[in-house]
């Protein structure tokens, strides 16, 4: 319990459960994933059951007729474990912050920035891999990443004007010709396997996706010319660059960086809720991920990387580069008056800076020349790669602790003025 203490003092976490979670795996020195959650699982599947044997009538929180009009905003509904959100502090992986994660996860040799296959790791655990797990991940992702003949096809015969995000989400849709859980669901596979299966997917999933955006970016916007083979003996990240043609040491390093802090922003938001939703349903993780692409391919969540580049770049176009306040002021207004939004601006619970920001903006200062992917149009395909790692390593939780099909109560709102009458009356 000292220890415990002090890593919660050295880590700062919030979340205590995390670290008894990975304080009492710790142990676990394997260097297969499967192996480590087929010894945590069903030690969490008994202290849930115990807990809500013990509180399963708490109440959690209070629902307003605001938050029900007002997108179930602070609304506590989900369990989602891998990761939770703090208002000011930002974003925690199990407990640690993104500062940490840089800090304490596995790099490249010579890197600086964290591996996101040691963030996976962490996401599915609780703990911080060592440099050996962490290799094993990118070398059998590496051996799962082959697609399959027709989505090759598939991808190359997309006309150039179907948005990049579109492109993605249908592939993926139509590489669920590969799930393993489907197959073994149709021949009625005991349900305390779910997550066996709903692994291999994820891990086949995530193996794959560098190949299906580097091809989508090499049709697009380098005439269609040829991903390359992967390479087993480097990372994720790194074949992805290859794959994508960019050779800069220090590119890869961002991509890094960025597939790491993007994968994951708790439950609520709407990849996240739209995957764990629809693998509620038990559709395959590729049937789950290619809805919550649907949803990030949205203007309020991740397009908002591509839109943000893009009002920025009118307004300099429009107003110049050396605007005064004023100026700057006007063109807002004029954005806000004509009923639009000034995109990427605002967040639905950070209150405070993001440290995805803070991070970025620091690799900037240091590093940051002219790298070359200037295609805003596929930014928001980088943070789907980089997503799938949270909200598929949240899936293959919510299938091995048995989480139930979701379907919330909704009221019309003449039902709803009924009962708040009743209630007041
Ligand atoms: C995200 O990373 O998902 C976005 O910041 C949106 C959100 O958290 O609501």
């Amino acid at each position: 319990m000292a220890l415990l203490t002090a890593a919660a003092r050295l880590f700062g976490a919030k979340n205590a459960s995390c670290l008894v979670l990975a304080a009492r795996h710790a142990s676990a020195s394997s260097t297969n994933l499967k192996d480590i959650l087929a010894d945590l699982i069903p030690k969490e599947q008994t202290r849930i059951k115990t807990f809500r044997q013990q509180h399963g009538k708490s109440v959690v929180g209070q629902i307003t007729v605001d938050m029900m009009y007002g997108g179930m905003r602070g609304m506590k509904g989900l369990i989602y474990e891998t990761s939770v959100l703090d208002p000011d502090e930002g974003i925690r992986f199990r407990g640690y912050s993104i500062p940490e994660c840089q800090k304490l996860l596995p790099k490249a040799k010579g890197g600086e920035e964290p591996l996101p296959e040691g963030l996976f790791w962490l996401l599915v655990t609780g703990q911080i891999p060592t440099e050996e797990q962490v290799s094993w991940l990118s070398k059998e992702w590496a051996k799962r990443a082959a697609l399959p003949s027709h989505v090759v096809t598939m991808l190359d015969n997309f006309p150039t004007n179907l948005h990049p995000m579109s492109q993605l989400s249908a592939s993926i849709t139509a590489l669920n010709s590969e799930s393993n859980f489907a197959r073994a669901y149709a021949e009625g596979i005991n349900r305390a396997k779910y997550w066996e299966l709903i692994y291999e997917d994820c891990m086949d999933l995530i193996a794959k996706l560098p190949c299906v955006a580097a091809k989508i970016y090499r049709n697009l916007y380098r005439e269609g010319s040829s991903i390359g083979a992967i390479d087993t003996k480097l990372d994720w990240s790194h074949n992805f660059t290859n794959m994508l043609g960019y050779t800069d040491a220090q590119f890869t390093e961002l991509m890094r960086l960025y597939l790491t802090i993007h994968s994951d922003h708790e439950g609520g938001n709407v990849s996240a809720h739209t995957s764990h939703l629809v693998g509620s349903a038990l559709s395959d993780p590729y049937l789950s991920f290619a809805a919550a692409m649907n949803g990030l391919a949205g203007p309020l969540h991740g397009l908002a990387n591509q839109e943000v580049l893009v009002w920025l770049t009118q307004l300099q176009k429009e107003v110049g580069k050396d605007v005064s306040d004023e100026k700057l002021r006007d063109y807002i207004w004029n954005t806000l008056n004509s009923g639009r939004v000034v995109p990427g601006y605002g967040h639905a619970v950070l209150r405070k800076t993001d440290p995805r920001y803070t991070c970025q903006r620091e690799f900037a200062l240091k590093h940051l020349p002219y790298y070359g992917m200037t295609e805003m149009n596929y930014y928001t395909v980088l943070f789907g790669v980089s997503r799938a790692l949270g909200v598929l390593a949240q899936l293959i939780w919510s299938r091995a602790l048995g989480f139930p099909l979701e379907r919330p109560k909704s009221m019309s709102t003449d039902g709803l003025i009924k009962f708040v009458d009743s209630k007041s009356g």
